[in-house]
């Protein structure tokens, strides 16, 4: 048994997230903790909303409401969404909960005392209209890069170039639009990432084996030098620098990119404190995960995001851990991910093209949504949203593999034996190449989860189900009934215990459609499965003649064309 520590990239906190922020990051996050779960492993989830900076204040501001209460109500929606898509995470915290502020400002001050910081002053865009400055995306103009005039201060969305506010041609505040703008010097903490970058090199140089998409993206920061990043903000919102510590920077807050990710720390000792009764026991129950000193040595800590992340992940986050000069957890496998699309375009919330989890929920239940995009997750490329694809998946693989193969074996059980898995019978070589075939899906399957695969996984899942057609098709026990009750008995028997293995095995994927599975052996509800090559044979064996099973119903529910039809109307479907 091993220890795992998952996270996924925290949301922030402004609005619903659609399905490309979902396929991204929290869904194959959920689908591997439900793995290393049943496979034995101690495994530590967690996630949160990132709730500082533009965005927090920015989506606010739209919905006319002070930003404390804005987050405090977009927590609990966002909580009930993971929920209902069923992220079985053991925490979804908060970026502004207390542990968090004592975190980063704790982070904060070993950086400074460690010679990793810098106060000085800088040139920053204010608003004479607005009375204050306007950091990162209060300020939108053209792109000094590639002329987009829509470019955030921070960052431009069409060449993807990060920006200084100060560097957009034709700026206007993202507030009120005003262009009576102003150049004017405020003091900042830098964080000294080029003293650090050194330090940085080596310890990526470790990570032979993260994905090349993700070492590609940090190599390509260092070789083009890590620059000194400016650390605090003129906002309100956010938390605090103490200016015991950094008194030039007094009533400044701290950026938002600083803060958030020492949320997966906070949020981790938020779930340690509430499991815990004291302070001293909270302490050392988070310790176990996060300080290598302190028992988090032996934990496997893997990160799952989408790709314009990955420098945050690879470089800065490490920076502030490393700069800390305390034996913190580093990341060991970083997962990240291209984009999905919308037929081929971007999900946009503006234009109200693609598809959000809410509507996705008040659509269709979450198991088909996380199948199809689990299946075909953006992984090596990036992947597009279409109804037909979506069609498709559902019809073909759900409804017409799996969920076939439950319905045609439950039904004929459930005729022909009541509610007893039937008796009578002798498995013979066919069966015998089926468990063979079975192992050696298997064994794929377990191989490209723990390569972190996901659509590969799908397909091994997938071809488990087609066994168990292929299987049934040669034994056709809805003919031999007729003739041949013993043959009936052991095919429909051998298709019960493939049914236990599907129970287990489909669960990372599709956990609600296996839990009825699951549900339908009730004399097996406390028998530890173990998601490993030997489930086939524990299933074989766990199985027995006589033993109960209660006809789950049907799994999933067939699309129709006018069902896909009406949805794409509905959202959008394919752009003109
Ligand atoms: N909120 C960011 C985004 O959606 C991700 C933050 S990840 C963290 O892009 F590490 F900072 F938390
Ligand atoms: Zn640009």
């Amino acid at each position: 048994m091993a220890r795992h520590l998952i996270t996924s990239a925290l949301p922030y906190i402004n609005g619903v997230k659609h399905l490309g922020n979902l396929v991204g990051s929290m869904l194959p996050a959920d689908v591997y903790a439900r793995y290393l779960r049943a496979a034995g492993h101690e495994v530590l989830a967690i996630c949160a909303t990132d709730e500082h900076g533009t965005p927090a204040e920015l989506g606010a501001l739209a919905e006319g409401e002070d930003v404390a209460e804005y987050c405090a109500r977009h927590y609990e929606v966002q909580k009930d969404l993971g929920n209902r898509f069923e992220l079985s995470w053991d925490w979804f915290g908060r970026t502004s909960s207390p542990q968090n502020h004592v975190l980063t400002a704790h982070l904060a001050r070993q950086l400074k005392a460690n010679g990793f910081t810098d106060t000085h002053a800088t040139k920053q865009v204010y608003s004479l209209t607005d009375s204050r400055f306007l950091p990162d995306r209060y300020v939108v103009g053209t792109c000094p890069n590639c002329a987009y005039d829509r470019a955030r201060g921070d960052q431009c969305e069409n060449c993807g170039k990060p920006l200084e506010p100060t560097a957009l041609i034709e700026p206007r505040s993202a507030i009120s639009g005003s262009t009576d703008l102003e150049v004017r010097e405020s003091a900042h903490v830098f964080l000294l990432q080029s003293r650090l970058a050194g330090r940085i090199r080596e310890w990526v140089d470790t990570k032979a084996d993260w994905p090349q998409l993700t070492r590609s993206i940090a190599y390509k920061w260092l070789d083009e030098g890590l620059e000194d990043r400016g650390i605090t903000r003129d906002l309100n919102w956010g938390i605090p620098v103490d200016p015991d510590d950094f008194p030039d920077a007094a009533g400044k807050v701290w950026y938002v990119w600083f803060d958030a990710p020492i949320g997966y720390l906070s949020a981790t000792r938020e779930w340690a404190d509430d499991r815990s009764g004291s302070p001293e026991l909270a302490e050392s129950l988070f310790d176990t995960w996060w300080r290598c000193d302190r028992g988090a040595d032996d934990v496997t800590y893997t990160q799952f995001m989408g790709k314009d992340n990955v420098p945050f992940h690879t470089l800065s986050f490490p920076a502030t851990l490393i700069g800390s000069g305390e034996p913190w957890k580093l990341v060991d496998r970083l997962k990240s991910f291209n984009w999905l699309t919308y037929y081929g375009g971007k999900f946009s919330t503006s234009e109200q093209r693609g598809i959000f989890m809410t509507d996705a929920l008040d659509t269709l239940p979450a198991d088909y949504w996380r199948w199809f995009l689990m299946a075909n997750a953006p992984e090596s490329d990036d992947s597009s949203f279409t109804w037909e694809l979506f069609g498709d998946a559902v019809n073909k693989d759900l409804v017409g593999t799996f969920g076939n193969f439950v319905n045609r074996t439950a039904s004929q059980v459930d005729r022909h034996f009541g509610a007893v898995v039937p008796s009578g019978g002798e498995s013979g070589e066919i069966e015998e190449e089926l468990w063979v075939a079975v192992k050696v899906r298997m064994g794929e399957y377990i191989d490209a989860i723990d390569a972190l695969q996901f659509r590969r996984a799908a397909g091994a899942l997938r071809s488990l189900w087609v066994e168990g057609n292929v299987y049934l098709e040669a034994r056709e026990p809805w003919k031999t009934v007729k003739t041949d009750m013993d043959r009936t008995a052991c095919t429909l028997r051998t298709a019960l215990k493939l049914a236990l293995l599907y129970s287990v095995a489909a669960e990372p994927f599709v956990p609600a459609a296996a839990g009825r599975l699951r549900d339908g052996f009730p004399e097996l509800a406390d028998l530890d499965l173990p998601f490993d090559t030997e489930l086939p044979a524990m299933c074989r064996e766990a199985v027995e003649e006589g033993s109960e099973f209660a006809k789950p119903g049907m799994l999933f529910t067939k699309l129709t064309p006018e069902m896909l039809d009406e949805w794409s109307q509905r959202f959008g479907g394919a752009p003109e």
